[in-house]
């Protein structure tokens, strides 16, 4: 079988972690691209004997034989990047989130559908082992039918303010993987969104026009809840918990640590605190979407993460930050109307 030839654009942070698991980790494909702004990125290149780097996305498209486009550029560009691979007839996967305006999304969703390709989304949550394990039980009857989700989801520090500002606010930014996951082990989907919120870790980011403190309830369409809790800054590390409580019982995934032993004296017990922030919670997250978005790909299937679920993802943090502005239940309706 002839290899998948794939491409990457943006080495930062998060594209840097997919090129090293798709040079690494998948026999049956090649980067021969990668794409970013910076002149410093083409060490990158380099590094993992990629053999061509160049600072244009048309030039990226336009390399011979490329089958398919990793995009982990900053969220302004995804949208503009999916429709030009789109048109190009290139395999998508995009980054989380497409874009920060509904109306963009659905136009860009839209061209996709038009062309064919297969898009995923980076929602690499539904990929970490121990939340997949939930959704198994929850799948497999274990815990009935879903009650309550909660999901505990608290950063160990904020970003600096000048990316608050273009990031969109932190329910398109980070709780916007919280409620993918809500969906996601529930299976069900959401009708209703009531959020408050504050700003508890740095004035700055009020007057930047943002909160860092928020407590969310989504109804989903069978009256049955979900209660997500974030703040941007947790002094003991990166929380991320899950809980499924159901008719037949309930399931709970904690937190990740480095180690898992603990010190026991007359003054207390001690441990390691949880693993940093999601470059270390969620390695092996990030390893299996990559994993999934090439099998999609090699056989031919759906992908597993696609544009409705970003669609939905972004439909529900708009609808929180309404809810807070005017201080009352919004219905999802409202938003996608
Ligand atoms: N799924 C996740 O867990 C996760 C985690 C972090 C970031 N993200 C998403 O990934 C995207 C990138 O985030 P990051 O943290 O890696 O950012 P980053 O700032 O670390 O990296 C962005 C990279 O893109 C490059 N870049 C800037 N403009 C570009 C352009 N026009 N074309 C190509 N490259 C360009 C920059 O030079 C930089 O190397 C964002 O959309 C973010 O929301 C997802």
């Amino acid at each position: 079988m002839n290899k998948i030839n794939v491409a990457v654009a943006g080495l930062g942070r998060i594209g840097k972690i997919h090129l090293k698991n798709l040079c690494r980790n998948f026999p049956e494909i090649k980067v021969i691209a990668v794409m970013d702004v910076m002149d410093e990125s083409k060490a990158i290149a380099e590094e993992f004997n990629v053999p061509n780097f160049t600072k244009d996305f048309d030039e990226l498209l336009a390399t011979p034989d490329l089958d398919a486009v990793v995009i982990c550029s900053p969220t302004d560009t995804h949208a503009d990047f999916v429709v030009k691979a789109a048109k190009a007839g290139k395999q998508i996967f995009c980054e989380k989130p497409l874009d920060l305006s509904l109306d963009r999304v659905q136009e860009v969703l839209k061209i996709v559908e038009e062309t064919g390709v297969k898009l995923m989304l980076g929602f690499n949550r539904r990929f970490d082992p121990e939340f997949k394990k939930i959704r198994q039980l929850v799948v497999n009857d274990a815990v009935g039918d879903p009650q309550i989700v909660k999901i505990t989801s608290r950063d160990p520090g904020p970003p600096p303010v000048s990316y608050v500002k273009v990031s969109g606010g932190m329910f398109l930014d980070m709780t916007i993987h919280d409620f993918d996951m809500a969906r996601y082990i529930s299976g069900k989907q959401v009708k209703e969104v009531f959020a408050k919120a504050a700003v508890k870790v740095d004035p700055e980011i009020g007057e930047a026009g943002d909160v860092d403190t928020a407590v969310i309830t989504l109804t989903f369409e069978d009256d049955s809840l979900a209660v997500i809790d974030n703040c941007r800054k947790a002094v003991y590390g990166y929380d991320q918990r899950l809980e499924v409580f159901g008719s037949k019982g309930m399931a709970q995934a904690e937190n990740n640590f480095p180690n898992n032993h603990k010190l026991f004296t007359e003054n207390g017990i001690s441990g390691d605190l949880p693993l940093h922030f999601f470059l270390e919670r969620y390695d092996a997250s990030y390893n299996l979407e990559i994993r999934e978005f090439i099998d999609a790909l090699v056989n031919n299937e759906d992908m597993p993460v696609d544009g409705t679920d970003g669609l939905m993802s972004i439909a529900i943090g708009l609808a929180a930050k309404k809810s807070v502005d005017e201080g009352r239940p919004v219905a999802l309706t409202e938003i996608l109307s």
